[in-house]
């Protein structure tokens, strides 16, 4: 007879080590001799038609390496959030009603809610109305606050570099400029860590406003001393000086698809300087695959602190990871805004020392 009965939910875009988490949050539990419920399709399976298992350790071994979520996620439906870039929604009352009515008639004395900024934001808010949630910090694109890392990111960039280097081999076989777009929404993480481990020759990230005119001045400077190929890595929330963001859809939240610069910048380059130049979009192979072993190992250790947190009534709490320890902060203070790369970052300044540009001088 279990002691405590705990859910858990993946929410948000999917992510490399979401299954990690699972697992982890499963065995601790277990440990403890509590029962987990697993909802799937997010927050939608909280509401009617309710939708979840019983989950234990012989339905979640063999899940680590795995990319994707078992439980299943969305980032549509009637939890939605958030509302424009930076603006967030409240709630539809009658819809946290529904969810707290689901919780406790399943008996269920704890959630865990493992998403990105939006999902955060919606257990925040559920924990405001007095459902007891933790939250786990999950992105690619590294921009929560209160947390140093999120696990995924090293997923994604290792994606990064491995496109790269493939990109590599062919720019130099050819002679050709090679425009690489990545995700990362309005944080240019990925691009940044991905573009320094690939050895991109320039970034243009959201943070760091870029001039078309700098990129083909750079290109041909570069030619003058030899380097007859070159590789643009290209934030997908990458804008020119006096420019916006590219997109060429709206979402359900109404916030905007990203995507399209990195085609904008090879046709630039390709008029301007007369090279050879060919754009790829990386898209969603950077969620996709198996988790790195780094993502492995954080989602385990966020999944564990998960639990220790709630058998601790720390709710509305969020798991974060500080000078390489698992601790928690209030997930109020990760969802007040989205964490940017400074322009003065020390990885940006360490990839200008070695020659990396930015587009912006
Ligand atoms: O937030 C993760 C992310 O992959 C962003 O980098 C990207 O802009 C977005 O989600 C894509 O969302 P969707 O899967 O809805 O196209």
């Amino acid at each position: 007879m279990a002691t405590k009965r705990i859910g858990i939910l993946t929410s948000g875009g999917d992510c490399p080590g979401l299954n990690a988490v699972i697992r982890g949050a499963v065995y601790a539990a277990s440990k403890r001799n509590w029962e987990i419920i697993g909802f799937t399709d997010g927050y939608e399976g909280i509401l009617s038609p309710v939708r979840y298992r019983v989950l234990d350790e012989s339905s979640t071994s063999g899940i680590m390496h795995l990319g994707g979520t078992i439980l299943g996620t969305t980032n549509r439906g009637r939890f939605v959030a958030k509302k424009m870039h930076g603006e967030k929604a409240k709630l539809d009352p009658s819809i946290i009603e529904e969810a707290k009515e689901t919780l406790e008639g399943l008996g269920i004395e704890g959630l865990i809610c493992i998403g990105g900024d939006g999902s955060l934001t919606t257990a925040n808010e559920l924990f405001e109305n007095g459902i007891p949630t933790i939250g786990v910090p999950k992105t690619i694109d590294n921009d929560l606050r209160a947390t140093a890392v999120t696990f995924g990111f090293d997923s994604a960039v290792a994606c990064v570099v491995d496109s790269l280097d493939r990109l590599h081999t062919t720019a130099r076989s050819h002679k050709r400029v090679m425009v690489l777009e990545v995700m990362g929404r309005y944080a240019g993480w990925i691009a940044l860590h991905g573009g320094l481990a690939g050895g991109a020759d320039i970034i243009l990230i959201p943070e760091i406003p870029f001039e078309f005119e700098a990129l083909s001045k750079f290109i041909d400077e570069r030619e003058t001393h030899g380097s007859t190929s070159t590789m643009v890595v290209v934030a997908e929330g990458a804008c020119p000086k006096d420019g916006t963001y590219v997109s060429k859809s709206m979402d359900q939240k109404g916030e905007a698809r990203l995507g399209g610069i990195g085609e904008q910048v090879a046709e630039y380059i390709a008029d301007s300087t007369g090279k050879d130049t060919r754009s790829v979009v990386l898209g969603h192979l950077q969620r996709g695959g198996n988790p790195t072993a780094l993502d492995r190992i954080l989602g385990t250790r966020f999944g564990v602190a998960a639990v220790d947190l709630l058998a601790e009534g720390k709710y509305g709490s969020m798991v974060s990871y500080q000078n390489y320890l698992v601790g928690d902060v209030p997930m109020a203070d990760a969802i007040r805004s989205i964490r940017l790369v400074e322009p003065d970052n020390q990885i940006v300044t360490t990839c200008r020392e070695v020659g990396i540009h930015f587009g912006d001088e």
